[in-house]
């Protein structure tokens, strides 16, 4: 792929339209599709379709590919474990990788107490199991989760995802024992006051209201927040936000999780978004870039919560596979080794100073936050009235595409777009994919 982007034919060509009738045929709209592309190969920030079209890559497949599509050491890292054991399962037989990565995702994440880690298979599963520890180790069935939050598609996490279409359309009765709270998506803030004049309300508003009204706080397990809300917009509450929410947490035995299943390992120019908030989690869930691409999720848990587990109440036949586990400890290598945290800080700054300035000249642009290089603008058809304007990003969406970059949108509202760049994406090709995005928001009418 020499030439980065290169479009050869207007995208969806032919081949890619082939192939989306056969996916309306075969598979469910409910699977959904942001881009009309079929992609055949992919190679560290670069893209190309089925019809020879190249792309820039803002999108790492939703933050999975941190380290850039099919990396070598990446490639021969799977190709050696496949050559060795593809399959054993946990519950079978001990194998070394789901050992040493539990150890290493132990060392790794925020808080010097004692910890112990189990592997699973995706985001929504992490949340899953998360839930089923603090349950059972604490007696209490109640759950606090955000309004605007995502936390996956299975019962549990589906229930406690705090956006209703599309993620929760006709699929009710949800799991009982949640109760949501508005998050501080200060954009739009729910009680229409400002940060740092609010005195954060919609924490207090846990204690004030929730854990009056709704459930007893001896009744709840747990609160489970993500530290920049992803799907909902990369939302980043306030400093102080994370540590009043800790407070509340040790002020009733509840345990506080921290979903870092899209803003883990580095996303955020910190190993860990909740570094940024200066909190421990009892409960960290983590997936996406956690193996490159690779089916894999884990739960890493205060030793107090996990050592009585019931036995053989955790698990499952796939769950830490010895191919992801492997991977796994290839990516928290080269993390290490390339210094990819601090690259991603300094890539954060760079798209940080870019979007800022798009936003002083485009209008439609409303905010743009995030952390780190986690980035999204929100678009709007007035900055004073606020009003979403999800047609925007769907135009900047299609613009960029275009023009050879791929992005993604987000938000309650359908009318962010966010950027998920590989983190170690060039300078040259950052800049060239700015530059397209620059120009599909000029062209929004
Ligand atoms: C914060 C968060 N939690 C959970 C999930 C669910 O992960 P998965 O799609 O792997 O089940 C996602 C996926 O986007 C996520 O962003």
């Amino acid at each position: 792929m020499s030439k980065v982007p290169d479009i050869v034919t207007p995208p969806p060509g032919p081949r890619s339209r082939a192939l989306l009738e056969e996916r309306n045929e075969y598979v469910p709209p409910g699977v959904y599709l942001v881009q009309p592309v079929s992609i055949a190969e992919s190679r560290d920030a670069v893209v190309k379709d089925v019809d020879g079209n190249v792309y820039i890559d803002f999108t790492s497949g939703i933050g999975v590919v941190s380290l850039g599509h099919c990396r070598q050491e990446i490639v021969e890292t799977i190709c050696e474990q496949a050559g060795r054991l593809i399959h054993s399962c946990i519950h079978v037989a001990n194998y070394e990788p789901y050992l040493k990565l539990a150890r290493r995702l132990t060392e790794i994440t925020p808080g010097g107490f004692k910890k112990r880690a189990i592997m699973l298979n995706s985001g929504a599963e992490a949340v899953e199991n998360a839930v089923k520890i603090v349950r059972q180790h604490t007696g209490r069935p109640g759950i606090i989760s955000f309004e605007n939050s995502f936390h996956g598609r299975t019962y549990m996490a589906m229930t406690l995802t705090g956006k209703w279409d599309p993620y929760k359309v006709g699929f009710g009765p949800f799991v009982p024992g949640v109760y949501m709270t508005p998050f501080a998506y200060c954009y739009r803030c729910p009680f229409h006051l400002e940060y740092p004049g609010c005195g954060l309300v919609c924490v207090h508003h846990i204690e004030k209201s929730i854990l009056k009204t709704q459930v007893p706080p001896g009744e709840v397990a747990a609160i489970i927040a993500e530290p920049v809300q992803g799907e909902g917009g990369f939302i980043d509450p306030p400093p102080d936000y994370f540590k009043e929410i800790k407070k509340i947490c040790d002020d009733h035995g509840i345990y506080l999780i921290i979903d870092e299943i899209q803003t883990g390992f580095g996303r955020t120019g910190k190993m860990w978004a909740i570094e940024h908030y200066g909190v421990e989690p009892d409960l960290v869930t983590m997936a996406k870039a956690i193996a490159s691409g690779l089916p894999l999720s884990a739960v890493v848990a205060r030793d107090e919560l996990m050592k009585d587990v019931y036995p053989g109440s955790l698990g499952g036949t796939y769950g830490g596979n010895p191919i992801a586990c492997a991977t796994a400890l290839k990516v928290i290598e080269i993390i290490e080794r390339e210094k990819i945290v601090e690259r991603a800080a300094s890539l954060g700054r760079k798209l940080r100073k870019r979007l800022d300035e798009l936003k002083e000249r485009y209008e439609v642009i409303g905010d743009v936050r995030g952390k780190g290089p986690m980035l999204a603008m929100e678009f709007v058809k007035d900055r004073g009235t606020k009003e979403p304007y999800p047609e925007a990003a769907s135009k900047v969406l299609k613009g960029a595409l275009a023009e050879g970059l791929l992005t993604l949108k987000a938000g309650l509202y359908g009318n962010c777009v966010r950027l998920h760049p590989p983190l170690t994406i060039d300078d040259e090709l950052l800049e060239k994919g700015l530059t397209i995005l620059e120009d599909a928001i000029k062209k929004i009418r």
